[in-house]
């Protein structure tokens, strides 16, 4: 007789209504942050469609495949339209964000003047920079204060002058600037006091993005995180996104060759296939590629990168397959392509008997065309985390992981870097905020 498979999810949360404005603040209006609102404003004016977008096009099924329900994600869960979106930024070059979409060359100039008025409209604020934490860039629209507390309760003031000003209801806080030195956690990280305490010192071990980090969860603001930056990975954000209820999630936005790669290794995986290497390479020429050209910003990016195998073999589970895989990283910097970037892959396999095969794959993508949407989901869906009071509470937001390269999860737990476990956990998030039944797959009632 078959069993009933335990699928009943009892939520005990509510999630409050998606009212009024949704204000998205980022630091960093580069070529993702641009991409990402001329595309938000050319999708409300009907000029384009939102793809990519699981929040805009993606479904999500509800109950038994015979029920036949599968309504719209954005019917499912309340969350902001794209026309209760506004927006502010930081960056340290004063450009707006049409003269910054321009320069970055990501849309075509047809598209970009359809949005002109209003990418004009969105003006960076000064930034919080030091130059010892990307090497490659120099701008002068930065921040002055006697120590890092007061450049953090400048950005403070920001927060509360944007919000006054646009009338948002609420706020959400992106990082898409740019990546910055390989730091480590120190004692300064260890707790909101010290942090405090390291501020005022003027420390070392606290960079930009984490004084950004600071004043937004400091404001109940939640935090998404699109670089491999160490930013909100620290015990001392984490206390502060537990203590007033303002989501974290990270790191490391999973665009290109990182999201092939977590969706062909659990293949390999799922068929006991062996690896013995995998050598990914790339050729970029936007600023992004320039920044990373810096060994010290490459080794943050290398090291978000290089940890999705591991993770997703298990080679201590299968030591015949996957113990001493070879696994390369590269990222050259190559002015002539800009932003679209092109990456291959020389997969090495082994199959029965131990006979080898090579996989080649070779993407031609265009970087900020596959972040964008990803921009617009997280920030989408940090919002309902905040509105949550089941996940607002809850500090790091794992439910996110399949947008993230290296996801942030409990102190101890390893990641999941799986495309399809980690869709899977989303969706079923989703259905438990709803207190919808979890759906795992296992079917055997059809054979009731
Ligand atoms: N597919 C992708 O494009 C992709 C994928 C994963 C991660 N990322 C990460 O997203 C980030 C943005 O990528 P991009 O292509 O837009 O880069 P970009 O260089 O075009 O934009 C980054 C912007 O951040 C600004 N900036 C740097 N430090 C700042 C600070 N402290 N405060 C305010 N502004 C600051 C820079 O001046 C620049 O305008 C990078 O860290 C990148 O590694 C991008």
């Amino acid at each position: 007789m078959a069993t009933k498979p335990k699928t009943t999810s009892q939520t005990s949360g509510t999630i409050a209504e998606a009212k009024g404005k949704l204000g998205i603040m980022i630091p960093g209006m580069g070529a993702v942050a641009t991409t990402f609102v001329a595309g938000v404003e050319a999708v409300r004016k009907g000029i384009a469609k939102p793809i990519g977008s699981l929040t805009q096009m993606g479904t999500i099924r509800l109950g038994k495949r015979t029920e036949g329900r599968s309504p719209k994600i954005n019917d499912f869960v309340p969350l902001a339209q794209l026309n209760d979106l506004v927006f502010t930024g930081w960056d340290i070059f004063e450009d707006d964000m049409f003269a910054a979409a321009t320069n970055a060359g990501v849309l075509e100039k047809d598209l970009l003047e359809q949005v002109k008025p209003f990418l004009q409209s969105v003006k960076p604020r000064p930034a919080v920079f030091d130059r010892h934490y990307v090497k490659k860039l120099d701008g002068k629209y930065v921040k002055k204060g006697k120590n890092k507390m007061d450049l953090a309760e400048q950005v403070r003031a920001d927060i509360h002058d944007f919000k006054k000003t646009s009338g948002a209801e609420r706020l959400v806080m992106m990082w898409c600037g740019s990546t910055e030195i390989f730091l480590k956690q120190t004692e300064a990280h260890s707790s909101v006091k010290a942090f405090e305490k390291a501020l005022l010192a003027n420390d070392e071990n606290i960079a930009p993005s984490m004084i950004y980090a600071y004043a937004a969860l400091s404001e109940g603001v939640p935090f998404a995180n699109g670089a491999p930056n160490l930013t909100v990975d620290l015990p001392a954000m984490h206390e502060l996104s537990r203590r007033n209820h303002a989501p974290i999630s990270g790191k490391d936005f999973k665009s290109g060759q990182t999201l092939l790669k977590t969706v062909l290794a659990p293949g390999l995986k799922a068929r006991m296939l062996g690896l013995s290497g995998w050598f990914s390479t790339n050729i970029l020429g936007n600023r992004d590629g320039e920044v990373l050209d810096d060994p010290e910003s490459f080794k943050t990016k290398e090291e978000s990168k290089l940890s999705v195998l591991e993770h997703i073999l298990q080679p201590e589970l299968y030591p015949d397959l996957y113990k001493d895989f070879y696994h390369k990283v590269r990222i050259n910097y190559y002015p002539p392509r800009a932003d679209n970037k092109e990456s291959w892959d020389n997969i090495d396999i082994v199959g029965w008997l131990g006979y080898p095969m090579q996989i080649k794959v070779n993407f031609l993508c265009r970087d900020s065309i596959l972040a964008a949407p990803i921009v617009l989901d997280l920030v989408l869906l940090m919002d309902l985390a905040k509105r949550s009071s089941e996940l607002s509470g809850m500090g790091i937001q794992e439910w996110l992981s399949l947008y993230y390269k290296s996801p942030m999860t409990a102190p101890g737990l390893y990641p999941e870097h799986d495309l399809f476990i980690q869709t899977m956990k989303m969706k079923n998030t989703l259905r438990h905020l709803r207190g919808e039944e979890l759906i795992t797959h296992l079917g055997l009632e059809y054979y009731d």
